[in-house]
């Protein structure tokens, strides 16, 4: 009797524990405060609703392996600072979304201004490596950059949707959908930014994949190399393709801009390929080496020269206002070299072509 009384209470005690673990509430998140011992002690977290408190970040050092959930709607309270918003390390990481959202509510900091104006802070920061997933994440509203990955590695973004199309009337600016630094090994793919500034800008680094994705509203799928004065890693982009992507409604479709007032670096193998633009207002494509204190100035130098560029199948159509111009390119001396272009056809602008440079492949 003893015996099947010690039996039960053995039974019922597993039971309970089993019951216990996926109950473990410290690591489903549904305040801010919880969020520290989750991400100390939790190797799966869900992230419900919660609202991040003013001036804070979601900042998260993950453990290696660990699986973060978003459910809820993660919204961050008004304050005037530079962010980031939230920020993901960690290695072998594995970030989804099921049914959750990050409101950066932008609307509260755009004043038409972007980078001046109000301080707006960036919003999502990725610093992952390891294999880490990004997978079918939603960002809403970013008040200023939508995402920085800067310091990752062998990290992929999937299905992801970052809509700030809301501040097109309500004076969103610098809005950049992906801005990629310091990084190396990165892919970006089923993706859809609807934005008012790049939907891609690549500042430095290596190994990095576009495919499938829609960009609406901004300025294209950009370089933008030469932030540095010093010469050297810090001025130099390698093997980059975009492959399929449609870049719609935006003042550029691929927009390549060296800064001639940087030290020397180099951009070199970069390719894009099946590239769809239909409504782009300025340039279809435009790269130019003539970059200065955040403008062009006419005076192009080779400082940082482009090497390889190959273009295949980029075609679509301007949106014809006055200033369209369907191909610009504006090479410094020495500064472009073994480019090859096929199947690039782009009609609709009202200026003609302009070339200082002829990629094999392609008559301006
Ligand atoms: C539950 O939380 C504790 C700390 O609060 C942690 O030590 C434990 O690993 C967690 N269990 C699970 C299954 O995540
Ligand atoms: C391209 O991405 C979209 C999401 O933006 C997705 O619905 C579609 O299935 C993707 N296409 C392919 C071929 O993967
Ligand atoms: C270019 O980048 C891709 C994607 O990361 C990688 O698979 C490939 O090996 C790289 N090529 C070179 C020459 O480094």
């Amino acid at each position: 009797m003893c015996k099947y009384v010690l039996q039960l209470v053995l039974v019922v005690g597993i039971a309970l524990a089993v019951r216990a673990s996926p109950l473990n509430a410290s690591c489903s998140v549904s305040s801010y405060d919880d969020v520290a011992s989750a991400v100390s002690s939790c190797t799966s977290i869900t992230l419900g609703s919660f609202t991040v408190p003013a001036g804070k970040a979601l900042s998260m050092s993950l453990k290696s392996g660990t699986t973060v959930t978003v459910t809820g709607t993660i919204k961050f309270a008004y304050s005037e600072w530079k962010g980031p918003l939230v920020e993901i390390s960690g290695s072998k990481i594995t970030f989804k979304n099921s049914g959750g959202t990050f409101d950066g509510q932008g609307a509260n900091y755009w004043d038409g201004k972007g980078d001046s104006g109000v301080t707006k802070p960036k919003f999502f920061r990725i610093k992952t490596s390891g294999g880490s997933t990004f997978s079918n994440i939603k960002l809403k509203n970013c008040p200023h950059q939508c995402v920085s990955i800067n310091s990752a590695s062998d990290t992929t973004l999937n299905g992801w949707t970052i809509d700030v199309s809301a501040g097109d009337s309500a004076g969103g600016k610098n809005t950049d959908g992906f801005d990629l630094s310091s990084s190396s090994g990165i892919t970006i793919e089923n993706s859809v930014v609807k934005n008012q500034d790049d939907c891609v800008a690549i500042n430095q680094g290596s190994n990095y994949v576009f495919k499938n994705l829609t960009c609406s509203g901004g300025h294209g799928l950009s370089l933008s190399v030469g932030q540095s004065s010093s010469s050297g890693s810090a001025n130099t982009v390698s093997n980059v393709t975009f492959s399929d992507c449609t870049v719609k409604n935006s003042r550029n479709g691929i927009h390549i801009k060296t800064h001639s007032d940087a030290g020397s670096g180099s951009v070199t193998d970069v390719t894009y390929k099946n590239i769809k633009l239909s409504g782009i207002t300025n340039y279809g494509i435009n790269v130019q080496q003539d970059y200065e204190n955040g403008g062009s100035s006419g005076n192009p130098k080779g400082n940082i020269p482009i090497k390889n560029l190959k273009l295949s199948s980029v075609t679509g159509t301007m949106s014809g206002g006055s200033s369209s111009m369907p191909v610009y390119i504006l090479c410094g001396s020495n500064g472009c070299s073994s480019w090859t272009w096929s199947g690039v056809s782009i009609t609709g602008g009202k200026k003609s072509n302009s070339c200082n440079y002829s990629p094999s492949g392609f008559s301006c």
